[in-house]
């Protein structure tokens, strides 16, 4: 019997029948949810024979939702995923107007999902500018609610605007605003509650996940305040709660110091070899380049908001594009979680079938690793991985891959079963 996947003391209990509600999305969200919801079925089946099966629940959100309700975002769509704690999402076009909040916003604000997770891993077959993309494994953890997504800004002409800029001059004592009659204003938030949290999240995953090292991604050179004490606090708490299965650049500068170079290495390479994991730290414009050249130095990467997005495009970029990066928002100390597609409506191609659903699919498989069903995860990859290096792809690597087959949106769903089959 379908039943509610429960939290109890910030662990997730998910019942053998757990109802999961989804949101449809707008544009091609319609041409590819049915079939990646296909994908996961046949994948749970094959793993669990039965004994196991998800009872998929339609929330309503978007044009769908406008159409049936007069609302985008209706009460009882939140309702749903705070009650069944784990939901997954097609794409959203942010509706135009005044006062109208992205609904993706507005989903990961009311349930603090602090956490945006984008694993980036490579696919033998699939076209990729870089030469090695067989090293790249990464996952970053992007900050959800603060930096740039407290959406604080103050637009030049507007009074709220001369007030700012006023109480900056005069009560402050601001001298370096260059033009300050035309300037317009954005604040950016980053505090140690809201560091910490999300860099807990990424050690502990690399922890249980047995992966070689952190990176924490900022640009602490310039804005010390903000995106260097997230480096700070990060590292603080990474020493003081993680001292027994961590290793720190920081640590290591500080040995070096103290003892001298020889006796800094001996420690990075006993630490290594016991399996710590190594946290290290990369000014942001340096790891856009780092990550291109060695990849495989960089594992977990985590960083403060609009860093994240930057870095999530370029890692995307360098395993295939957006059409097959899955996404997840979290809140690890919830347990609330909303998998989703990473790019947005495609409205050029919706209903043609040209429509890739792998970003989809692999977030519903990152709901399956969520869920402990890894087991189920691992058949699609396997499928997924046979069906690339067949070269049986949609429009938007068909047109990258030399002697490759084009498959419809559901073409390519079916060949992935029927490899699983
Ligand atoms: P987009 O991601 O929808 O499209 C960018 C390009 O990528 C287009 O050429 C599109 O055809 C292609 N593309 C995207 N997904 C694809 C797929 N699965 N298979 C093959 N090709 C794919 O970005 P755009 O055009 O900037 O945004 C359109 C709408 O989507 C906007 O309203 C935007 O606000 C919304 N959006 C929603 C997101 C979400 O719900 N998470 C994320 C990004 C945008």
């Amino acid at each position: 019997m379908s039943d509610k996947i429960k939290i109890v003391n910030g662990k997730l209990i998910v019942p053998d029948n757990p109802i999961i509600p989804f949101i449809e999305g707008d544009g091609i969200g319609k041409d590819i949810t049915m079939p990646s919801q296909r994908v996961i079925d046949a994948a749970v089946e094959k793993a669990y024979g039965g004994a196991r099966k998800i009872d998929w629940k339609e929330v309503l959100a978007g044009e769908k939702a406008y159409k049936k309700t007069g609302e985008y975002l209706p009460a009882a769509t939140l309702e749903a995923f705070k009650e069944y704690h784990v939901g997954i999402k097609g794409p959203l076009q942010t509706p135009v107007g005044e006062g109208i909040r992205s609904l993706n916003v507005a989903l990961r604000q009311t349930l603090d999902l602090y956490v945006c997770l984008r694993p980036v891993r490579w696919f033998k077959g699939v076209p990729s500018p870089i030469r090695y993309p067989s090293m790249v494994d990464m996952h970053i953890f992007r900050e959800n609610t603060e930096d740039i997504y407290a959406g604080i800004e103050y637009q030049t002409g507007d009074e709220k605007n001369k007030k700012f800029r006023d109480f900056l001059i005069n009560e402050m004592g601001v001298d370096k605003i260059r033009f300050p009659e035309s300037s317009s204003f954005g604040i950016k938030p980053i505090s140690k509650d809201g560091s910490e949290r999300l860099t807990k999240a990424a050690i502990e995953y690399a922890i249980q996940r047995k992966l070689p090292s952190v990176t924490i991604v900022h640009k602490g050179n310039i804005m010390k305040y903000t995106e260097g004490a997230f480096k700070n606090w990060s590292y603080d708490l990474v020493e003081k709660d993680f001292a027994d299965d961590t290793f720190t650049w920081r640590q290591y500068e500080n040995l070096k110091q103290a003892k001298g170079q020889l006796d800094a290495d001996k420690a990075l390479e006993a630490a290594k070899k016991s399996g710590k994991v190594i946290v290290k730290d990369c000014i942001t414009d340096a790891f856009l380049q780092e990550s291109l050249l060695h990849p495989w130095d960089h594992s977990v990467i985590a960083t403060m908001n609009l860093n994240g997005d930057y870095v999530s495009d370029q890692l995307a970029a360098m395993v295939g594009g957006i059409g097959i990066s899955p996404g997840a928002n979290i809140n690890y100390s919830s347990g609330y979680a909303i998998f989703e597609a990473t790019h947005g409506t495609a409205p050029n191609i919706a209903g043609t079938g040209k429509a890739n659903p792998g970003s989809l699919i692999l977030s519903g498989v990152m709901m399956l690793e969520y869920l402990g069903w890894d087991k189920a995860a691992e058949h699609v990859y396997d499928a997924m991985e046979h069906v690339f290096a067949k070269r049986r792809v949609t429009s938007d690597l068909h047109a990258q891959m030399e002697g490759a087959t084009l498959l419809s949106t559901s073409e390519f769903a079916d060949e992935i079963i029927k490899y699983m089959h």
